[in-house]
């Protein structure tokens, strides 16, 4: 699966962390949904394939807007649970399911109940975790022996060795450069997912991915435009991204004949080995 060293790209000064300061609930309430439209039906697909069924006690870390915690509600319903935690719950509050328990929590920094799940799941969120390893060891630690543990995060690889719309290919760069600086965030994490879970003492390792067509104006190219545009103020003002490239690269992606191949979405998958 090619090289598992750490992106040593050199990026622009400036900080843009996962939520930049004019975070607008509306903005990333609509971004979640859009990730949940898009990626929903290959993930519980991939989970009902690894056997999760009536009775699983299910952990779902970084679980966003619960579209998946409701989905695995369904799936481990009567008798099983659904822990879903987040450092941000403003979109989990409203979920009333009596198989989901909604905890804040933050796998980068706080432990998880020792040997307590079936299964531990994150979407997109390892990417973002600056102290991914450890993220990871919490979540193995949280499974049972014979358990699954999957791990979902893109490789922006196939998307950038396509021809992009100029604006929008500088401002791509400049964003996700900044980001792995100021927030360790790894473009390249699908990649090495499979190695990074046998690390992490996991057995039965495999992995498969995806790549779709991002279509301007649809959900399909919103999933990540929402995200440029929240960011982009904090880039303007420090100096990373120009004001006009800003308005042209959202402006170039957005126009309804703009067709891009998405990032590989990379599903990876391991079992804690039977003691
Ligand atoms: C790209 S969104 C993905 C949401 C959801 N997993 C999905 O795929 O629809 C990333 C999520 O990870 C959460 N997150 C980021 N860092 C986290 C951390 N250290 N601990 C727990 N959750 C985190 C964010 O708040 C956000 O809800």
């Amino acid at each position: 699966m090619g090289d598992d060293r750490p992106d040593e790209r050199v990026a622009p000064a400036g900080s843009v962390g996962y939520r930049a300061p004019d975070d607008g609930a509306a903005a990333e309430a609509e971004r979640l949904a859009h990730l949940g439209a898009l990626f929903d039906g290959p993930t519980i697909a991939r989970l009902r394939r690894l056997g999760v069924g009536p009775g699983w006690e299910c952990l779902e870390v970084g679980a966003g807007s619960g579209s998946v915690a409701r989905a695995l509600a369904s799936l481990v319903a009567p008798t099983g649970r659904v822990v879903a935690t987040d450092i941000d719950l403003r979109f989990l509050d409203g979920i009333d399911e009596p198989h989901v328990e909604v905890r804040r929590h933050d796998v980068a920094t706080e432990d998880l109940p020792p040997a307590a799940f079936d299964l531990a799941h994150a979407r997109g969120v390892l990417e973002h975790v600056r102290e991914r390893e450890c993220a990871l060891a919490r979540m193995v630690a949280a499974t049972r022996p014979g358990g699954a543990v999957v791990v979902e995060d893109v490789d922006w690889l196939v998307f950038d060795a396509q021809e992009l719309p100029r604006a929008f290919a500088r401002v791509h760069r400049s964003i996700q450069d900044a980001y792995a600086a100021s927030a360790g965030y790894d473009p390249h994490l699908g990649r090495r997912l499979p190695r990074l879970l046998e690390r992490a003492g996991l057995v039965d390792v495999e992995a498969e991915g995806r790549v779709f067509t991002m279509i301007g104006g649809t959900a399909s190219m919103e999933w990540y435009v929402l995200g440029i545009e929240r960011s982009l103020p904090v880039l303007v003002d420090a100096g990373i991204v120009d004001a006009r490239d800003a308005a042209d690269a959202l402006a170039e992606v957005r126009e309804p004949a703009c067709r891009l191949l998405s990032p590989l979405q990379v599903t990876a998958w391991g079992r804690v080995p039977r003691r």
